[in-house]
């Protein structure tokens, strides 16, 4: 609701425009008239300017460094509830009962196998296929056996799909890692809950299947719960975008795992990874090296797993994963020389002016691959995680995109700066 105007004012004239009051944080200037009234677009390329819907899922005070989701504080969410719990309260706005919350478990817990058909669909890929692109396209591929293919706007079948979704996403990255390392494929079992199952569909083989470390159970129900949802970055905002054409869940979701499976989005994790090994294992890779490299403008190297479009501060899921990564460490009695170089890369940047001046903080992605890797997965696991978390928020946002009587199909404008219209010369004439 509007309860305040701006004015701009332009050669042409001047403009009123109308201002709407957010719960907390910045107001937003509703510009949608601006062209038919002034004939001028707006120019904000990454959009980090621009509100492209109202939202009541997740705030993020960035200059203080701080998440709620549905108005509860990350680390509270992160050490007080289950993954399910967490994907319960995006999609419906409160935390379940009890009883609430053993019916949507056990509705999950129903849906997880996979139809059998999919697994020739497993089988058809080489197995040096990443498992971000089987992920994808099998999250594409299992919307052909719902209806939701079909009818992708009734309320009843947008639940079911969100049910499906979230039920079948474990079985498919544990498959989509089974065919990368060749071995056979594992069941869900039903009498296990939401992440010792995705662990045990991961880890463990026909010769082979050792109980769940609870300590890793724990961990990993943690990470899912810090990755589920950060409003409108790129990945919720394509998801957001394809839905908006009226796309059925499933492939916006898929165009989703996309955009995160990028190296400047959730691809950050294996490349923060790949940067600190690089440190432990080169001689003439030092972290006074990395840090120099970082601030060169002639070189495109940026130190991964640093920065955010929102944060200005330190990113408050990478505290909670930094502490979390040393305890799980300690309880396994296991040691990472990669921790080490990482807080001691983490401190020599937060000491550089270049760093402090641009208010570049670790994020999620800079200590969560230290977690996975105690955990047990393999680089090219990792963003498979991420995705695994952000689902539930993916489907939150596709959800209140599609009640939402203010969305539109998303089309962008442009500032053309190409040829005016020229005649067209035959082709002995160029
Ligand atoms: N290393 C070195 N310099 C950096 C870095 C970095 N990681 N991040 C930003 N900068 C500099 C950048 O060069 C620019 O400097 P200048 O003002 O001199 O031109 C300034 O800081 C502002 O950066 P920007 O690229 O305009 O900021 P952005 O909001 O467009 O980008 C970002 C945000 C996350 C893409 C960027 O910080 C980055 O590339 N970080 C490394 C990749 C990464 O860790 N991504 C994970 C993001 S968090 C989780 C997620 O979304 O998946």
């Amino acid at each position: 609701m509007s309860d305040s105007t701006a004015r701009l004012d332009l050669d042409n004239g001047s403009v009123e425009l109308d201002v709407y009051q957010s719960t907390v944080g910045q107001p937003g200037i509703d510009i949608r008239k601006l062209r038919a009234t002034t004939g001028h677009v707006t120019f904000d390329p990454g959009f980090g300017n621009t509100a492209s819907a109202h939202s009541a899922i997740t705030y993020i005070d960035g200059a203080a460094g701080i998440l709620l989701h549905r108005g509860y504080r990350i680390e509270e969410v992160a050490s007080k509830s289950s993954f399910l719990e967490v994907a319960y309260l995006l999609l419906y706005g409160t935390l379940p009962n009890v009883g609430e919350l053993l019916t949507w478990e056990s509705e999950i817990n129903a849906q997880t196998l996979l139809n059998e058909e999919m697994r020739s669909f497993f089988d058809a890929f080489p197995r040096r296929a990443h498992p971000m692109a089987v992920l994808s396209s099998a999250t594409n591929a299992i919307s052909t056996f719902y209806d939701v293919y079909r009818r992708p706007m009734r309320e009843d079948e947008i639940d079911a799909g969100a049910r499906t979704l979230i039920a079948k996403m474990p079985t498919i990255a544990a498959w989509a890692y089974k065919k990368s390392i060749g071995e056979p494929y594992v069941y869900p079992d039903p009498d296990l809950g939401y992440v010792e199952n995705f662990l045990r569909m991961t880890f463990s083989n026909p010769i082979s299947d050792e109980p769940i470390d609870p300590v890793k159970v724990k961990a990993m129900n943690m990470l899912l719960i810090l990755h589920a949802d950060h409003e409108m970055n790129c990945s919720t905002a394509t998801v957001r975008g394809v839905g908006s054409s009226r796309a059925n869940m499933f492939t916006s979701v898929a165009a989703g795992m996309g955009a995160l499976w990028g190296p400047l989005h959730g691809g950050a994790n294996q490349a923060v990874i790949d940067q600190l090994q690089s440190i432990h294992d080169d001689p003439d890779a030092t972290i006074p090296g990395m840090i120099a490299r970082a601030k060169d403008r002639n070189d495109d190297f940026r130190l991964m797993g640093f920065g955010h479009r929102v944060y200005s501060n330190y990113d408050p899921r990478a505290r909670v994963i930094e502490k979390f990564a040393q305890e799980v460490l300690d309880s396994m009695d296991q040691a990472d020389p990669l921790l080490d170089i990482a807080r001691e890369l983490e401190a020599a940047a937060l000491a550089d002016p270049y760093f402090a001046e641009r208010n570049l903080y670790p994020n999620v992605d800079y200590y969560s691959g230290i977690l996975f890797r105690a955990l047990g997965f393999p680089l090219r696991m990792f963003t498979v995680l991420f995705t695994l978390g952000r689902l539930p928020g993916w489907i939150a946002h596709w959800m209140e995109m599609n009640l939402d009587s203010e969305t539109k199909i998303m089309r962008p404008r442009q500032i053309y700066i190409g040829e005016a219209e020229r005649p067209y010369p035959a082709i002995e004439d160029r």
